[in-house]
């Protein structure tokens, strides 16, 4: 079988009723950051189970401003992976912090925890937990190491870790809605939290004319991004549930491949932001094979690992090294249809097969 068009690695998933909210917030002049956005931050946390949040401009100034939240000192440390988005390392370096590197778990992408009690000192004063390409962090082992988590679900709104959603678990969480994430605004973030205390502080961060708060950030989301998230949101549980049945067609037909599929934690939702494999043979070929056959496939962290920006030696971080060798991102989201779905699975089982030979 062979299909005549470019299957896109990542396609947001926007219909009529997007629409509809848009062309209705631009005729009620819904336009800057007001009510539609104190919406969508009551909503998300709502559907999170939080007590509130604040909409951003980005998921990397949301990261900025949980950092700011916590009220840290220049120069104190903050744990993140070597393996995730380059945005996480620019929010804790916009913030004057030093950020220290720990290697990832091979089979789900995500921090080591034995790596990040290797370089906890008497300096971290904050753990950035990425949930990576939907998969959550087992965070109860990271919550006995008594320092404030930012879980980062930029990934992973939806995910439920022993039944509870991630966002939900931390002391402050970040959300990201930039165009090839599960639900999107265009660009946009929010950060949320549990805690009343932090609330308050992230809420004046944002406030242009409060007096008692000296550093102001103008992360506004506006209206019109909040009128199409908070459509999103609804569909929200729609998108997993249709994510996770391509994923589960995708466990069935690579798993007598020469590949590494994603793992199902236990006790977890997996959402599938991503649907990674861990390929032998060099990584690029297999991506221009790909290209050539029609389906765009991807290296999700790239150029570069962040233990790279810094100049830290690679044999420190030899797990992100091997996933940089061999991971890929192949296409999953809600609007690929079964033909492309049964497409997909053919033609990469074939070339997984050859090219492994
Ligand atoms: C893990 C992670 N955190 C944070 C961000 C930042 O989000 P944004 O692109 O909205 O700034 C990203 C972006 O891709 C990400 O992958």
């Amino acid at each position: 079988m062979v299909l005549n068009i470019m299957i896109e690695h990542s396609n947001p998933t926007l219909g009529i009723k997007e629409k509809q909210a848009l062309a209705k917030a631009i005729d009620q002049n819904y336009i800057a950051e007001g009510n539609q956005t104190h919406c969508f931050e009551k909503e998300l946390s709502e559907y999170i189970g939080v007590k509130g949040g604040v909409a951003t401009s980005t998921g990397t100034l949301g990261l900025h401003l949980a950092l700011s939240a916590l009220d840290l000192k220049k120069n104190d440390e903050v744990i993140i992976p070597s393996y995730t988005c380059r945005s996480v390392l620019n929010a804790v370096l916009y913030s004057g912090l030093t950020p220290i590197l720990c290697d990832v778990d091979i089979e789900n992408y995500n921090i080591s925890f034995n790596e990040a009690k290797k370089v906890l000192s008497k300096n971290t004063k904050a753990i950035i937990i990425p949930h990576m390409f939907g998969c959550p962090v087992s965070l109860d082992k990271f919550k006995k190491l008594k320092v404030p988590i930012i879980e980062d679900c930029a990934h992973s709104i939806g995910a439920k870790y022993k039944g509870q959603k991630v966002g939900s678990i931390g002391d402050l969480s970040l959300f990201s809605f930039e165009g090839t994430k599960y639900i999107v605004t265009g660009e946009g973030g929010m950060v949320l939290t549990g805690s009343n205390r932090l609330l308050k502080i992230l809420k004046k961060l944002k406030e242009p004319n409060s007096i008692d708060c000296l550093t102001k950030y103008t992360y506004r989301m506006s209206d019109l991004q909040a009128t199409v998230g908070r459509v999103q949101l609804k569909r929200l549980e729609g998108f997993i549930r249709k994510r996770r049945s391509i994923a589960k067609i995708y466990d069935n037909a690579f798993k007598s491949c020469p590949v590494l599929l994603p793992k199902n934690q236990e006790y977890s939702r997996h959402i599938y932001q991503r649907y990674m494999i861990q390929i032998q043979g060099n990584i690029n070929t297999f991506i221009k094979i790909c290209l050539k056959k029609g389906i765009k496939v991807k290296q999700p962290v790239k150029p570069y690992a962040l233990h790279k920006y810094l100049g830290l030696p690679s044999r420190d971080y030899p797990n992100t090294e091997h996933i940089m060798r061999s991971a890929v991102s192949i296409p999953i989201y809600p609007s690929l249809t079964n033909k492309q779905v049964d497409f997909i699975t053919r033609t990469i089982r074939r070339i997984l097969e050859d090219h492994a030979k």
